[in-house]
């Protein structure tokens, strides 16, 4: 791997700190854009064109389930709001983006989003494979813990070769704390979300190991000797320790901020630079 962790979490946390920020920052030059969008949130990050994080923007939402859209039109509302909100912040005229689908799933799902947006598709990609570029991985496992699936890629020779992906993700891990404080769902996930309390992890300790329980499915009979985790289900405090005491023979990675993990990745693989494209244009 000749890109470091260390270089990947310096992005991340630069892009945890740009989140949702409205305020002005003309830019200029080249940039790319990509936009998850996930089952629980969907984000729109923007990268100058050597990768760094210029403008990053995240709206939970809901229009996304089982890698259906559900409510199109809600989804399409976003992402064009988030690209407004990108566009003025920069200073800056955003008209292609690049997108993702998880594997085996249908990327029209994602690119008929962005259309409905006003936007181009520059490329699309399927998930794991973006974070395994942008992690210029060789031979390990991407497993992406999002809202609601626990997926794993296998990696060889730099490309997927393998993916699966089942149900229990972090809404599990919610419903659990849920019934467990005997609160409404939504409150846990905000507790969930907010809080550092390692007690929430140990609660949640049954819904990790069910999802190490599936990785070690997905991995069975192939020799992976690293995991990189991804998706914000993953930044419970205590997870890490948890999920990585189910694999004591292999490397279990964790990045700073896996929520932003993907997107990061997203908007890393396109090459498409748009400023260039205006000039020779
Ligand atoms: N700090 C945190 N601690 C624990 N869980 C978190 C935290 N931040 C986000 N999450 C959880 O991460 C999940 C969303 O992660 P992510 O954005 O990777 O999912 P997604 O891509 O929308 O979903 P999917 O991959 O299933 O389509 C939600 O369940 C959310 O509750
Ligand atoms: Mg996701």
């Amino acid at each position: 791997m000749s890109r470091t962790m260390a270089e990947v979490n310096r992005l991340l946390k630069k892009t945890a700190g740009l989140i949702n920020d409205d305020t002005a920052s003309p830019f200029q030059g080249e940039f790319r854009v990509g936009v998850d969008l996930g089952t629980a949130d969907i984000q729109t990050i923007v990268l100058d064109a050597d990768g760094n994080p210029l403008a990053g923007f995240m709206d939970w939402a809901n229009v996304v389930r089982d890698g259906v859209v559900v409510d199109f039109f809600g989804a399409s509302q976003i992402v064009r709001e988030q690209v407004r909100r990108a566009s003025a912040k920069l200073g800056i005229h955003i008209g292609r983006v690049s997108t993702s689908f998880p594997p085996g799933t249908d990327s029209r799902i994602s690119t008929n989003v962005i259309e409905a947006a006003g936007l181009e598709v520059a490329g699309v990609i399927d998930e794991p494979s973006s974070v395994a570029k942008l992690l210029q991985l060789d031979h390990a496992a991407v497993v992406d813990i999002g809202g609601g699936t626990t997926g794993t890629a296998i990696i060889e020779q730099g490309q997927v070769v393998c993916s699966r992906d089942d149900a229990t993700g972090g809404r599990h891990i919610t419903l659990a704390l849920a019934g467990h404080f005997g609160i409404p769902y939504e409150e846990a996930e905000e507790m969930k979300r907010t809080s550092n309390d390692l007690a929430l992890c140990r609660l949640a300790t049954p819904v990790i190991a069910k999802m190490a329980d599936i990785v070690h499915g997905h991995i069975a009979g192939r020799k992976v000797p690293a995991i990189y985790l991804t998706g914000g289900s993953c930044a419970l405090p205590g997870f890490l320790e948890v999920f990585a005491a189910e694999f004591p023979d292999v490397e279990v990675v964790l990045p700073s901020h896996p929520l932003y993990l993907t997107p990061l990745a997203i908007a890393s693989y396109s090459d498409v630079l748009q400023a260039r494209e205006v000039r020779a244009g």
